[in-house]
């Protein structure tokens, strides 16, 4: 009997909770004790592991993880986890470093092989060994994966109704045409007659800055869109729609591990409505500004003296669709050649967007509700600065509501 490290709470008893066949090296969700689990044989035909189902550093549900050197390993930024639940590194902290004691994983008090059925027991139980399977045993149902006890930004969050949202670029958009956007769930038409962008049904405001047509269903708090350097040459990128949410789309650009390499601990100003941060991974120098909700622009310094940066726009336009405007630019004087070069590999990194690892439908708010390492301070600043534009559009709407009494 293979017994965990972490006794946890749920229902007592021994649970089926799948035939013996059906877990092998891939994780399956399974529920027990009305709790869902993953379970997954960490070794080629060897003993069944049962963990809880989510990674605690972003919540990525842990059926995506893959099993490598006998352990489990998150596909959100490689964490490892052992049968026990015990973390066992963290790339973004170097080989070396300990994993903080709340990157663990829990674990059920026991789990067993029994006629060939998986059974776990959420919790000590005096039966040390699970009862015999008949022809009427089945599987426990799944139940759903836990949701964060605090809030959860998505893409309809109609806090967001009170900020400036990208819809369009400028180009999109020829004297006497009209488009069709959609934005926070909801579909506005955009007209251009004489030069001037109207949208229907009336919103609190539509503008273009930067080549970009802005739009804000609400009072917003003020533009804040991040200062483009327009410096050398520059290009639009098609825009990209992915299903991955705003927030989590943006998280994950803003990881400076993202891709491998030497694990580096960006620096972070908070700013009102944003933050800034920068980095040096010993190839370029990184700065970055953010905008709440959903802009950024970054600057990287290469050591042969090249300097690009890239202005991300993300549009919020359903619970699972996501709109990305990219503008790419390669500063001082570059061929042609150069900045197509530069175009096709923003592409290329942009190309994977929809598979991106995310803890479902939103970015938590609460830092309690995930784990986070020092590499992850842009991801902090993220959070906060979305919390704090939560706060300033109810605050906008309280006022709004004590007007209209
Ligand atoms: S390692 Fe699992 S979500 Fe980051």
């Amino acid at each position: 009997m293979a017994l965990s490290r972490t006794p946890s709470p749920g229902g007592s008893g021994w649970f089926p909770v799948a035939r013996s066949g059906d877990v092998g090296g891939t994780p399956l969700q399974v529920g027990a004790g009305d709790r869902p689990w993953v379970v997954v044989r960490l070794r080629p035909g060897g003993e069944v592991t049962a963990l809880s189902p989510r990674c605690p550093h972003r919540l990525v549900p842990l059926t995506s993880a893959r099993v490598v050197d006998g352990a489990l390993e998150c596909a959100g930024h490689g964490w490892r986890f052992l049968a026990d639940g015990r973390c066992t590194a963290v790339p973004a902290l170097g080989a070396d470093a300990v994993p903080p004691p709340r990157a663990d994983l829990s674990a059920p008090w026991a789990v067993e092989e029994r006629d060939g059925w998986v059974w776990i027991a959420p919790e000590r139980t005096l039966h040390h060994r699970p009862p015999r399977a008949s022809p009427a045993t089945t599987a426990e149902p799944v139940p759903d994966l836990p949701a964060p006890a605090g809030p959860v930004l998505t893409g309809l969050e109609p806090a967001l109704a009170h900020a400036w949202h990208p819809v369009a670029t400028t180009d999109q958009l020829v004297d006497g045409g009209w488009l069709a956007v959609r934005l926070l769930g909801r579909t506005w038409t955009l007209e251009r007659r004489a030069g001037a962008v109207t949208a229907g049904p009336a919103p609190w405001g539509v503008r273009e800055v930067s080549g970009v047509v802005w739009l804000a269903p609400e009072q917003p708090r003020g533009l804040d869109v991040p200062a483009d350097e327009p410096a050398g040459r520059s290009a639009w990128l098609p825009p990209r729609r992915t299903r991955t949410p705003a927030a989590a789309l943006l998280d994950a650009v803003l990881d400076p591990n993202r891709g491998g390499g030497a694990p580096v601990v960006p620096e972070v100003v908070l700013a009102r409505g944003g933050f800034t941060g920068r980095w040096d991974d010993g190839a370029r120098r990184v700065s970055v500004e953010v905008a709440a909700p959903f802009q950024l622009l970054r600057r990287e310094e290469l050591v042969d003296g090249t300097v690009r940066s890239l202005l991300l726009l993300v549009q919020p336009e359903d619970a699972d669709s996501t709109r990305v405007h990219a503008r790419v630019s390669v500063h001082g004087r570059p061929t042609r050649v150069e900045l197509a070069a530069e175009v096709d590999r923003v592409e290329r990194d942009l190309a994977d967007l929809d598979r991106i690892p995310h803890g479902g439908p939103g970015l938590p708010l609460t830092p309690r509700d995930e784990v986070h390492v020092p590499a992850d301070r842009l991801g902090l600043a993220l959070r906060h600065a979305l919390a704090d534009l939560l706060v300033s559009a109810r605050t906008i709407q309280e006022d709004d509501d004590v007007a209209a009494a």
